[in-house]
Order: C-alpha cells, then sequence, then structure tokens
C-alpha cells in the first residue's frame, strides 16, 4: 500500500525539485587566487640536524612550490636535502656535536645546565655567523628570514638589523609563549603547575628562574658586549622577538594554551612523503604481529649497562609471548655498547652477539629505519623512544602507544605530555631502569583500554592538524607581502597580530596599577576606620567614665 502510494508521489516530487532546481540561482566562483610574488627566503639553524630542519624544509617546500627562492644556512651539510629538490644551501662551517666534546656526559640529566655548553658554543661562534647570515643575506637578496629559536641569535639578529620580518620556528612552546601556570622538567618543574603545592608553585615561578637567570646570566652579558661592540641593536622587551613565532606542536599533546595571534601553533608538521620499508624490514614485520619499534633518535645513546637491560627485557617479553618481534634501529648505539652475556631472570645466558647480527629469529638489529614506514605498518604495536618532538609525532599521527625513555632536553617534557596529557604512553627513568618494570610497562600499553582510545583520537588530531603548515606557508606569505610595500619597517608593520600587552609592560598589561590603588583606597579606608571607631569607643568609655565618677 504503502509503496503504491509513494510511487503515485514520485512523479509530483521529481515536478518540485526540477522547480527548485530552475529557480535555484546560478551560482558563479568565489575568486580565491591570491597573489604570490616571488620572493628570496633564508631559513637557518645553528644546531641544524633531522630534528631541527626537517619541520622548517617541510613548510619551505610549499614556498618553493608557490615560486620563493629559499636558502638554507645550516651548521655542516643537510644531506636529505635531496628530498627538497630547489633548495639552495650555504654552510656555516661544521657540523655541531656534543658527542666529541668530552664535557658533555650525556649519561646525566640535561637540563637548563646541559643547555649551558650549547650556549658557550653559540656565544663563541656569534661574531663569525652574524657576519655568514649577513653576507648570505645580502648576496641572496633575502625578503625574509625563518629561524630556528634555539641558540641561533645571529640569525634573528641580522633579521632584525637589516630591518627584515623574521619568523621563529621551533616545537618548544614554553620558549616563545610560557605562562605562570605551566613549566618543564628542563627547568627542574612539572609540565603543569594546576595542581601542584603553593610552595612548588613558588619554586617554580620564582626561584627556579631566578637560579636559570644566574646560571645564564654571564653568558647573556658576554652576548650583550660582544652586540655592543659590533654596534648590533638587539630587541629587548618585545616577546617573542620575531615578527611571527610558528610552534610545531598541537592542542592534544600541548597542554592547551591561549595564544596571541602572532604565536601560531601549526604542528604536527610531517612530509608530504617517507621512503618506504626495505623488502628485508617489510619481510620481517609482515611475519610478526605484535612488533615493537625502538629508535633513540640520531643523537641519543644510553650506558652498557642500560643497553643489556633493554635488550634482556625484549628477549623476556618475546619468551613470555608479551610481543613477538622487535625492531630495533640502533643509529648512534655500536655492537660493542652490549657485555657479551645476559642473564635472563629464569637464570639462563643468552650470548648477545647472535642477537646482535641478526641471528634471533624475532629480534631485527638494523643501523637505520625508515621510522615512518615502520611505525605506520599495523603489526607495529608500540614504539620504544627517547621522545624526540619528530619522533613524537610521527608516533601520535600513526596511532602507535610509546614507551619513552627520556636522556634529556624537551624530552622529558614530551614525555609528560605523552602520559598525562595524550595519554598513549608510560614513562622509564634512565637511572632506575628495570627488567621486570620494562615487561609490565609493555604489556599494559598492548592491553589497557585507554591507551587503545587514546591512541585513536590522538591519530584523527594529528591528521587533521598536520595541515596546518599551509597556514604557516600562508602567514609567511601574508608578512611577505605586507612588507613587500617597502614602507612596512613604520611602527604598523604587522601591527595587526600583536597584542597590545607587549607593548603595556608587565603591571599595566596585568592592572597591576590598578589593583596597586585599589588596595591603597581599602587601607586608607579600614585606616580611617580604625580611627573612627578608636575615637567613638574612647569618648564613649570617657562619656562612661565621667557617669562613674
Ligand atoms: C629566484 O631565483 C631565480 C633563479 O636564480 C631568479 O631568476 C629570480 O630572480 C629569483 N627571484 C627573486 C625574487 O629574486
Ligand atoms: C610532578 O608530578 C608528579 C606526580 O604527577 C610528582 O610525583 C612530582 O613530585 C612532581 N614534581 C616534579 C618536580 O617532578
Ligand atoms: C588537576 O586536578 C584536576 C582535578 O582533580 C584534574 O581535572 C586535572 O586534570 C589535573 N590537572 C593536571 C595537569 O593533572
Ligand atoms: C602508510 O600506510 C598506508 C596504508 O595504511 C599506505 O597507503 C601508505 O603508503 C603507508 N605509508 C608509508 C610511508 O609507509
Amino acid at each position: 500500500m504503502i509503496n503504491k502510494n509513494l510511487i503515485f508521489l514520485l512523479p509530483i516530487l521529481v515536478l518540485l525539485l526540477n522547480q527548485v532546481h530552475v529557480n535555484a540561482v546560478d551560482y558563479v566562483p568565489r575568486n580565491i587566487d591570491i597573489e604570490h610574488l616571488s620572493k628570496n627566503i633564508l631559513v637557518g639553524s645553528y644546531i641544524g640536524g633531522r630534528s631541527h630542519l626537517k619541520p622548517m624544509l617541510d613548510v619551505a617546500t610549499i614556498l618553493i612550490e608557490r615560486g620563493h627562492n629559499v636558502t638554507l644556512l645550516t651548521s655542516g651539510k643537510y644531506e636529505p636535502s635531496s628530498e627538497y629538490p630547489g633548495l639552495k644551501q650555504i654552510t656555516l662551517g661544521p657540523i655541531v656535536t656534543f658527542k666529541n666534546n668530552k664535557r658533555m656526559n650525556i649519561h646525566k640529566d640535561i637540563d637548563y645546565r646541559g643547555l649551558l655548553q650549547l650556549m658557550e658554543l653559540t656565544t663563541a661562534v656569534y661574531k663569525i655567523n652574524y657576519e655568514k647570515f649577513k653576507h648570505a643575506a645580502k648576496e641572496n637578496n633575502i625578503d625574509l628570514f625563518i629561524c630556528d629559536a634555539l641558540a641561533n641569535e645571529p640569525c634573528i639578529d641580522v633579521a632584525n638589523n637589516l630591518n627584515k620580518p623574521v619568523v621563529g620556528f621551533t616545537t618548544y612552546m614554553q620558549i616563545m609563549d610560557p605562562k605562570p601556570y605551566k613549566s618543564d622538567p628542563l627547568m627542574g618543574c612539572n609540565i603543569s603547575l594546576e595542581n601542584e603545592s603553593l610552595f612548588e608553585r613558588f619554586r617554580c615561578t620564582l626561584i627556579q628562574p631566578l637560579q636559570i637567570a644566574y646560571v645564564f646570566g654571564p653568558f647573556a652579558r658576554r652576548l650583550s658586549d660582544i652586540r655592543d661592540q659590533m654596534n648590533i641593536k638587539s630587541v629587548s622587551g618585545k616577546e617573542p622577538k620575531v615578527s611571527l613565532a610558528l610552534i610545531d606542536t598541537f592542542f592534544g599533546f600541548e597542554l592547551p594554551q591561549s595564544s596571541a595571534p602572532n604565536v601560531q601553533e601549526i604542528g604536527p608538521v610531517l612530509s608530504e612523503g617517507y621512503p618506504p620499508l626495505t623488502p628485508e624490514l617489510s619481510d620481517f614485520i609482515n611475519g610478526h604481529k605484535r612488533v615493537l619499534y625502538v629508535a633513540f633518535g640520531t643523537r641519543f645513546y644510553t650506558t652498557i649497562e642500560n643497553n643489556n637491560k633493554i635488550l634482556q627485557s625484549f628477549v623476556e617479553a618475546i619468551n613470555n609471548k608479551i610481543i613477538d618481534g622487535v625492531v630495533w634501529a640502533l643509529v648512534e648505539t655500536s655492537k660493542d655498547n652490549f657485555s657479551p652475556t645476559l642473564g635472563l631472570t629464569d637464570g639462563t645466558q643468552v650470548q648477545t652477539l647472535p642477537i646482535l647480527n641478526n641471528e634471533h629469529p624475532h629480534i631485527h638489529i638494523t643501523k637505520f629505519a625508515p621510522q615512518f614506514a615502520v611505525l605506520n605498518h599495523t603489526n607495529t604495536k608500540l614504539f620504544f623512544s627517547h621522545g624526540g618532538a619528530g619522533s613524537t609525532h610521527e608516533s601520535l599521527y600513526t596511532g602507535t602507544p610509546m614507551l619513552v625513555l627520556p636522556f634529556g632536553g624537551d624530552q622529558m617534557g614530551n614525555a609528560q605530555k605523552l602520559k598525562k596529557s595524550a595519554g598513549i604512553a608510560l614513562l622509564l627513568n634512565k637511572h632506575a631502569l628495570d627488567v621486570n618494570d620494562i615487561l609490565s610497562k609493555i604489556d599494559f600499553l598492548l592491553n589497557d583500554e585507554h591507551i587503545k582510545k587514546n591512541s585513536k583520537r590522538m591519530k584523527y588530531l594529528a591528521r587533521i592538524n598536520s595541515n596546518r603548515k599551509y597556514k604557516a606557508a600562508d602567514l609567511i606569505e601574508y608578512m611577505l607581502y605586507s612588507s613587500g610595500l617597502d614602507e612596512y619597517l613604520d611602527d604598523d608593520f604587522l601591527k595587526e597580530w600583536i597584542p597590545a600587552e607587549s607593548r603595556m609592560g608587565f603591571i599595566k598589561a596585568n592592572n597591576l596599577d590598578v589593583y596597586g590603588v585599589l588596595l591603597i583606597i581599602i587601607f586608607t579606608l579600614i585606616g580611617i576606620a580604625f580611627k573612627l571607631i578608636k575615637y567613638i569607643t574612647n569618648s564613649s568609655s570617657d562619656g562612661k567614665k565621667s557617669k562613674q565618677e
């Protein structure tokens, strides 16, 4: 019955729809063209290396595709620059390494004191690097600078002194936009002060920053002396000291916070493509269902004792059927950073050399691995990592839970964020590694429902946010466009995204003077009230006295 009725109604419906169609206004396309004036851009990083350069170059690639010329200025030669066709490269001198420097002990905690050495290094080469940046800028007629924000003062100073717009690039939000309720293990505090005691907040807000200022003071003074000698004006008072700060991070991983329009979260920045698995790795991972992938980045390694414990955990995890395969990209760890034999918990002895030579059927040791492709494989269930920003982003993007062994720098903070904010990780302590602890954590990470749910959630978030590198390129082009008018040197340049508080100073911006006045008024009133009460009680007691008399 119903069907019949519907069939009867159909011609009327079609007629109605046609009517609507006929009546619809014919739309004309919105013009979405943007003017792209070709400009010259310099990308600069003193530290260099994949973790610092890759995200900047992934944004630069978009700019090259849009017709701009990009020159990279960094220490050493960035080999994978072949991935970035059209990129011109100039070297700042030999590659910066901490390894050859005996004073940098990678096995100690690398907190802000560890950064001292970096500060020493950058201060020593400030003058040379300043000249190199300046020369490159003049030679290539640079219109805009993109500067790595860490240990890279010459880049930012040259840009500011040539009156060119400068973009600061970092993965570390606290450098660019510090918030009073946030801190970092690098400063000896937790990432969030939300639930800390008043004493702890006092320590993290006042004592630690003072201590850090004291430790860094001599270098800051030496740097300002050098600047004075060279007659370089440093931008002071303005935070951030750049026209635009791009932060390669994203909410969900980073603790949420509000930021000014000239501080933009644009991460996770990832490449369009990654190298595929080698046939050997592909066979290994396809042949195992629950693979653990291990890598500590391109700069980090740990003690022989820790390496032994880690390898022992893998052998036992496989024996206990927690996982069925391990891929370990050794990179900076060499094969003689292990003892010849390992004693397992059940008393058996295992030779390490055969394992390291890939004679164990379920452990695959390699010097390098195409990390993204390994994490991207459905059989890779867990990433045992140092917690560097790049690795972290790749793991979140592929929805892979993490077991994090932080060594220093931003890694401790990343590890805390992965555990507390993203909820996809557990942490290990490099000073107190324990085989049973590692085993139970691997087991938990593979089976917990919250970890699974959060991994899926973060995968979604990382994917939608990975498009923001195009926004980064758009904003850089906007700066080029608005500065292309030559009169950008005026105070009005980029006024539209610089909040008033950066000009008002701390006291005015927070209305502290207003509250000060309020306090004075309150105290004055209280004072008057007291005097009045005193006067009244006095006069009434005087009255009583006189009555008694
Ligand atoms: C970019 O480089 C090309 C080739 O070297 C050059 O012809 C062009 O003028 C450059 N663009 C600008 C804005 O200088
Ligand atoms: C950070 O928080 C943890 C608990 O979440 C606490 O055990 C620790 O003492 C806090 N402080 C520091 C400096 O890590
Ligand atoms: C602090 O505690 C509150 C209430 O227990 C909780 O909702 C919040 O997530 C905690 N914050 C952090 C950073 O742990
Ligand atoms: C990642 O996995 C998807 C399918 O899940 C595949 O299409 C893509 O090629 C993989 N990418 C890499 C770099 O392995």
